[in-house]
């Protein structure tokens, strides 16, 4: 057994429902096999169990592993494109990159950046928007098994308005489909995700197709985008002949609780009602919804409904893979002044970037009480850094979380472990 000696934060209880801030200074967690078995105060911990070899942690501060429930993977090599409007971005940035994955080649070195920059974030579980190639997808399991991260991924489908290389028909996305789930839907920390681009890129009959994939394959995930900008949503509403966008994946079964809407940032009251009802979740996309002028997201109307919000950082408009930057745009877009708004504390910002996005994807993490794996980050700033100074000053601890959504960055992430085994740190990047 091991016991990691440090300064722990975290949210097991739901912050949007009375939940508090869980700080514990010079904590011991217990790990068995990967498991947390115990947890105390050090000095406790390590009385009752003095034979243990324990990790000192000490400096800097220990966080659960980041939930990131809206990430796509084909579009590492094209963050930062700014200056366009969704449907723009996506022409000129997304898919002619998207298209270049059809090389297995190229795809598994992407695959690889992907699940490094994942893990470089403190991101140990990620909902993954995959590649309209399936060998791609195939590869992104690879990448993500070889490194031990807990990824939900699926094959990218579409038959209407997209690039002609990235459509594919109905029935062929069922078969390559529900191969991939074969191969990977259960297999370690794999779960399959059925993944329509989004319903202006598909036919009734393709999102007929993955309504019968998501119920063919037990216990795959559904995700897919949802109103986002009012232009998409306008273009549905005249292909579907339908005012209500949910409504193209409801019909087809495709609206539960083990479905994840990215954006949803101009919804109907009855989209958040039938959201609400089913229990979904809708990934916040703060940096994306920015850079893209998709609008401010009406965070206040989520929580009047009952609809559980995690975060996502929808890489690539997103603008990198930290959720402590998507967790400060998401406080930044609330604090602008008008009656939408949502003022968020620290220990939301928290919880949506850990046990949100762990309820959302069903995954028993999240936070570090006892029962839980061992997916946790060590932050660790650069002595003399900002971060270090400010955090050697804060207040107190919601203060010190404050100061870590504010300043921290990949840079800081010194170490990540799930299940109690490194996917980041010094031993690891020296090794290429
Ligand atoms: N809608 C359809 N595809 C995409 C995408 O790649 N990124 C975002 N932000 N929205 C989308
Ligand atoms: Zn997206």
């Amino acid at each position: 057994m091991t016991i990691y000696r440090a300064t722990v934060l975290d949210t097991p209880d739901d912050p949007f429902t009375g939940g508090r801030l869980r700080a514990e200074a010079d904590a011991g967690l217990l790990v068995h096999d990967g498991m947390i078995v115990g947890r105390g105060q050090f000095a406790a911990v390590k009385a009752q169990h003095l034979g243990e070899e324990v990790v000192d942690l000490t400096d800097g501060v220990v966080l659960p592993g980041f939930v990131d429930t809206h990430v796509h993977f084909p579009q590492v090599r094209v963050i930062g494109g700014l200056g366009m409007s969704l449907l723009d971005w996506l022409e000129q940035c997304a898919l002619p990159e998207e298209v270049r994955l059809a090389d297995v080649t190229y795809a598994t070195g992407v695959a690889e950046e992907f699940v490094r920059s994942l893990a470089a974030a403190g991101t140990t579980s990620a909902l993954v928007f995959g590649s309209h190639f399936a060998p791609a997808v195939g590869v992104l399991f690879e990448a993500a098994a070889r490194l031990g991260l807990r990824v939900t991924c699926g094959l990218v489908t579409s038959d209407g308005i997209l690039r002609e290389e990235l459509l594919t028909t109905p029935d062929r996305a069922y078969a390559e489909g529900l191969a991939l789930a074969d191969r990977w839907h259960g297999t370690g920390r794999a779960r399959y995700a059925v993944t329509p681009r989004f319903s202006l890129s598909c036919t009734d009959p393709m999102l007929a197709a993955c309504g019968a994939l998501h119920s063919d394959v037990e216990g795959s995930f559904f995700t897919s985008h949802l109103n986002e900008n009012k232009q998409e949503i306008s273009t549905v509403a005249t292909l579907f002949g339908l005012r209500n966008y949910l409504e193209t994946y409801d019909r087809h079964g495709l609206v539960g609780p083990r479905s994840v809407f990215a954006h949803n940032v101009y919804p109907t009251d009855r989209e958040l009602r039938v959201m609400a009802d089913r229990g979904a979740t809708v990934a916040h996309c703060p940096t994306s919804n920015a850079a893209l002028g998709n609008g401010l997201f009406p965070f206040r109307r989520h929580r009047a409904f009952g609809v559980h919000v995690a975060l996502g950082t929808d890489v690539g408009a997103g603008n990198g893979f930290s959720l402590l930057k998507e967790g400060m745009q998401a406080y930044f877009s609330q604090q602008l002044p008008g009656r939408k708004r949502y003022p968020l504390a620290p220990r939301h910002l928290l919880y949506l970037a850990t046990t949100a996005g762990a309820r959302a994807l069903d995954l028993n993490v999240g936070h570090l009480g006892v029962g839980m794996p061992f997916d946790a980050q060590w932050i660790r700033p650069a002595p003399g850094s900002t971060l270090d100074v400010v955090l050697r000053n804060a207040r107190d601890d919601t203060d010190a979380l404050a100061k870590l959504f504010a300043l921290g960055t990949p840079g800081d992430v010194h170490k990540v472990w799930v299940e109690g085994v490194p996917v980041l740190g010094p031993t690891l990047l020296s090794a290429g």
